[in-house]
């Protein structure tokens, strides 16, 4: 399923989408790999999704840090980008796995939004959804993608939310 995202905006917008097309806090970690080239979008559009989970402030690109933590009302969230990543191993040190199996004391939801995921090797977790950023001319297109129920569900909720995909 694919949306045109013609500006910035729009990809602001369609974070928010996914945002409030969340499955409710589940004690499943939920996973989305987000993929497309340098200056595709990925960092923008989480921007707006994080910022629909009620996030206020910056949202650094964790390129060097590889991995910037949010706390937000409903979810804990980790956002990685791996593509200064040299080695996949380098990935064990942040213990990922460990942080999302955490379950939280106020019922928050753990999710993980990861940039450039196919430099981790095997070692960050199966995805529940791909999102996909490509250019098109001035603009962008998105397109999602499904790996289990609760990515099919997430779709289908964005699919309601936004009748205009292809
Ligand atoms: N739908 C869009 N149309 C045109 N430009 C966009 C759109 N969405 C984002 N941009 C711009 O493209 C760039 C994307 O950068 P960024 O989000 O950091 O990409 P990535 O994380 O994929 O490398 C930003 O300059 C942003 O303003
Ligand atoms: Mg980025």
């Amino acid at each position: 399923m694919t949306w045109r995202l013609p500006d910035p905006a729009a990809t602001a917008r369609f974070g928010h989408t996914l945002a409030t097309s969340l499955p409710g806090p589940s004690s499943t970690p939920l996973v989305l790999y987000f993929e497309g080239e340098l200056g595709a979008g990925k960092t923008s559009l989480i921007r707006g999704l994080l910022a629909g989970l009620g996030h206020q402030g910056r949202v650094p690109s964790p390129t060097y840090t590889l991995v910037e933590p949010y706390v937000l009302p409903r979810h804990r969230v980790l956002h990685v980008d791996l593509y200064r990543l040299r080695d996949p191993a380098e990935l064990d040190d942040l213990a990922l796995a460990d942080d999302l199996a955490v379950a939280d004391d106020q019922g928050r939801g753990n999710l993980l939004l990861a940039e450039w995921p196919s430099r981790g090797g095997d070692r960050l977790p199966a995805p529940d959804l791909l999102v996909a950023l490509a250019m098109e001319g001035e603009g962008r297109t998105v397109s999602l993608t499904p790996r289990t129920g609760a990515g099919s569900s997430l779709v289908r909720e964005v699919q309601r939310a936004l009748p205009g995909g292809f």
